[in-house]
């Protein structure tokens, strides 16, 4: 069986494709060394920038972490299992190439079937970053995950597209205040009705100080664009349009419409699968993307959209 094939490789330190509900990952034991080296070294990824573990429940989660404050285990008995990373002071037994040498770890406990069977079947905590190359589209289906890694994985398991569609939310807890390092499937208005409120990390041009908030990322090959206003996109037949609620029928380029009713939780289910699908095509030389409201899953895919149009500076 798949999932038995699955372990085994793990157990020997290789690194499988697996889906959660947020985006796919490429997994690793998150306790062995060898393992996190090859992620890297598969994604690459820099070596600054840490790795989140993944646990079938939250007790296993926790066991990592040297102190879990209240306001950690409430959010938890909320949201996980669940598209939400917590960060906290780290104990000895979590390797380096985990944090990058960072006090504190990333934990989380994802609800997809699949990603909680091979949790419990594993029995330990995997290390999962999104199973794409450094700075691109995270994949949401399995297909996208064999575009971005090819042969460089010996499995990807199968899980149907993601339903979240866009990464966990990640908040540090490891200090006095809640901090909010990434929007993401949970909303900011969900953490903060359980915690108050939540500051926010600013993004960076090169090396982070707080790692995962480098500017240019979730990027295509294609210049993208971002407009408040569909006026504002050149009407020409090769314009990707990248679309949320209701679109005009005479826009002569090629459209894909995140949520034609304008539905948040929606539009995040197909954002990176649009944007890819957009950045394939070979009809259109450039995507115009159209921000969102800024609530609620709108927030999540507005950093995204944000960060994946900043030009690198060379
Ligand atoms: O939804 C998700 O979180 C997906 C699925 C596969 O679980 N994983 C994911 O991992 O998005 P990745 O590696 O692409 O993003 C992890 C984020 C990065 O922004 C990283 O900097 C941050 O979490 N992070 C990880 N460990 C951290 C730590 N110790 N302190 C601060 N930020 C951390
Ligand atoms: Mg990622």
């Amino acid at each position: 069986m798949t999932l038995t094939r699955a372990v085994e490789l793990l157990r020997q330190g290789q690194v499988i494709g697996l889906p959660t509900e947020t985006v796919y990952g490429l997994a690793g034991d998150g306790l062995n060394p060898a393992a996190l080296a090859r992620i890297f070294e598969i994604k690459q990824r820099p070596l600054f920038d840490p790795l989140i573990l993944h646990f079938a429940e939250a007790e296993a989660a926790f066991s990592l972490a040297a102190t879990v404050p209240p306001q950690a285990r409430q959010l938890a008995e909320r949201f996980w299992p669940g598209p939400l990373t917590l960060v906290l002071a780290k104990k000895e037994i979590v390797p380096d190439l985990a944090t990058s040498g960072l006090p504190n770890v990333a934990l989380r406990v994802p609800v997809h079937p699949v990603a909680q069977a091979l949790l419990r079947a594993f029995g330990g905590p995997l290390a999962a970053p999104s199973a794409n190359r450094f700075g691109r589209i995270s994949p949401t289906d399995a297909a996208a995950v064999h575009t971005e890694l090819g042969d460089a994985v010996p499995l990807i398991l199968d899980g149907g597209p993601c339903n979240v569609g866009v990464e966990s939310t990640v908040l540090d807890l490891s200090g006095e205040k809640p901090v909010l390092l990434r929007a993401g499937g949970i909303s900011l208005e969900e953490i903060e009705s359980i915690t108050g409120p939540v500051e926010r990390a600013q993004p960076v041009d090169a090396r982070p100080q707080s790692p995962g908030q480098l500017k240019h990322h979730y990027a295509p090959r294609k210049p993208l664009h971002l407009v408040n206003e569909p006026g504002e996109i050149p009407v020409r037949p090769d314009s990707a349009w990248l679309a949320f609620g209701p679109v005009s029928d005479s826009f002569p380029g090629i459209v894909a419409n995140l949520s034609p009713s304008s539905d948040l939780r929606e539009a995040a289910a197909h954002f990176f699968r649009m944007m890819r699908s957009l950045d394939d095509d070979p009809r259109t030389q450039a995507i115009y993307a159209q921000l969102l409201p800024n609530c609620d899953l709108g927030r999540a895919i507005n950093e995204r959209l944000d960060r994946a149009s900043a030009r690198v500076e060379t």
